[in-house]
């Protein structure tokens, strides 16, 4: 007798199945840039110094211990992190309209966000538009909570830039009162971000549609170093009072703190006009949603996160390490740039320069990274989509010489 009679083994997570297939390869100078995870220039994980710094600060605290926390988190921790992305000195703190709740890194924020919307906003019919490409993981999340999700088109392949008009159509052609996914800074997988005036337009035409608009934030300070620059678009969202609609953002500080494993995280709810009582029920519904699936969210991480960012020792210090691992990445960017010019590699490679944050979109096709996975041993993710900060001075130059290998050998085949 099956139990299960539908059940069906999938294939390997794309990003957790490409990190166990590295795992295995035996070759001593196999590359990593698949998962966007920081490695420093010797290729190791990297403990930030003010994560160090902050984890001995707490330990040394004789206050210190393991009890839970209350389900909506870690006090100091969210609400430090609600100024964070938004500023100190936002309006929405001033009029008491934000509305926080820890969760479990950004994955957890999304999910929580998602059953959230699932449960109350009123287009109970609402699509929730991503990114034509977007990180793989979006798409499970809102389609494994029962939503319908569509794309709106955002990478032009033919010029390795953001395809504006379609975008913008996309918004316009939408049912009015949609959910659309918008990367607030380091696009994953492109690495491609809009200018400021790009966002304005994107921002106001959302609000004419009444779409509401929902943030993914995994990258603020990562990509350019600073994170007032990086929460540009949530800020003016906020700041501008652009929208009807409440504003949602999904927070993690997995990559800006390097906090990967620990699962820090949180979501913040921005109704657009102050209501006590309403910021209350949206309050209770995330602690019943956080209650009924994880109880209260882990305690350790955000500890951390929140001692960095209470200190002003340790603040300066992150922002030091922001600045590191941010210049690193773009040190590696020029770099590879250099090498695919100087082999004079068929094609362009500006747009590896031009791109922001963890990820560059190569424009290497499935084949041609198939063949670097088992001719080299470089793993990246078959969209082309390459970790740059896998790459350091140790084997950047093997990097460029494969993929120039990769690139003549299918111009070659193609004759
Ligand atoms: C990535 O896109 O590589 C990261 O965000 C890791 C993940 O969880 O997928």
């Amino acid at each position: 007798m099956n139990y299960f009679p539908e059940i069906k083994e999938l294939p390997p997570d794309p990003l957790f199945g490409l990190k166990a297939r590295y795992t295995k390869d035996s070759r001593s100078d196999k590359v990593d840039l698949g998962i966007g995870a920081y490695r420093d220039n010797n290729g190791k994980p990297w403990i930030l110094p003010a994560v160090k710094l902050a984890e001995k600060k707490l330990i040394n605290d004789d206050s210190y211990n393991h009890e839970y926390l209350p389900i909506e988190g870690y006090k100091d921790f969210v609400v430090n992190a609600g100024k964070i992305i938004i500023g100190e000195e936002s309006v929405a703190i001033k009029e008491d309209r934000i509305v926080s709740q820890q969760s479990l890194s950004g994955t957890g924020a999304l999910h929580l966000v998602g059953k959230f919307l699932k449960d109350f906003y009123h287009n109970k019919t609402a699509k929730i538009y991503l990114s034509k490409p977007t990180w793989a993981n979006h798409n499970q999340i809102f389609t494994s909570l029962g939503f319908e999700v569509d794309n709106y088109p955002y990478w032009d392949n033919d010029n390795k830039s953001l395809d504006l008009q379609g975008f913008l159509k996309a918004i316009e052609d939408a049912p009015q009162g949609s959910i659309f996914l918008l990367h607030a800074c380091a696009h994953n997988p492109t690495g491609l971000d809009p200018t400021e005036d790009q966002w304005l337009q994107i921002l106001n035409k959302l609000s004419e549609k009444d779409h509401l608009p929902l943030f993914d934030s995994a990258y603020q300070g990562f990509a350019s170093g600073n994170l007032e620059k990086d929460s540009f678009s949530i800020r003016t969202a906020v700041d501008k009072k652009i929208f009807k609609a409440p504003i949602l953002i999904c927070q993690s500080f997995a990559k800006n703190c390097g906090m990967y494993g620990e699962r820090v995280g949180a979501v913040h709810v921005i109704p657009s006009e102050t209501n006590e009582k309403l910021n209350n029920a949206i309050a209770s519904q995330l602690k019943k949603i956080i209650r009924s699936e994880i109880s209260n969210p882990p305690a350790y991480g955000a500890k951390i996160v929140a001692t960095i960012l209470n200190d002003k020792e340790l603040f300066n210090q992150w922002q030091e390490d922001l600045t590191t691992m941010s210049s690193r990445i773009n040190k590696m960017r020029l770099k590879l740039r250099e090498l695919l010019i100087n082999l004079q590699t068929p094609g362009t490679w500006d747009h590896i320069v031009n791109q922001t944050g963890m990820f560059s979109f190569t424009g290497l096709n499935p084949d041609m990274v198939k063949r670097l996975e088992e001719k080299h041993g470089i793993y990246m993710v078959g969209s082309g989509r390459a970790s740059v900060a896998g790459l350091n001075d140790g084997n950047v130059e093997k990097v460029a010489n494969a993929f120039d290998e990769v690139v003549r050998f299918y111009a070659k085949s193609k004759l």
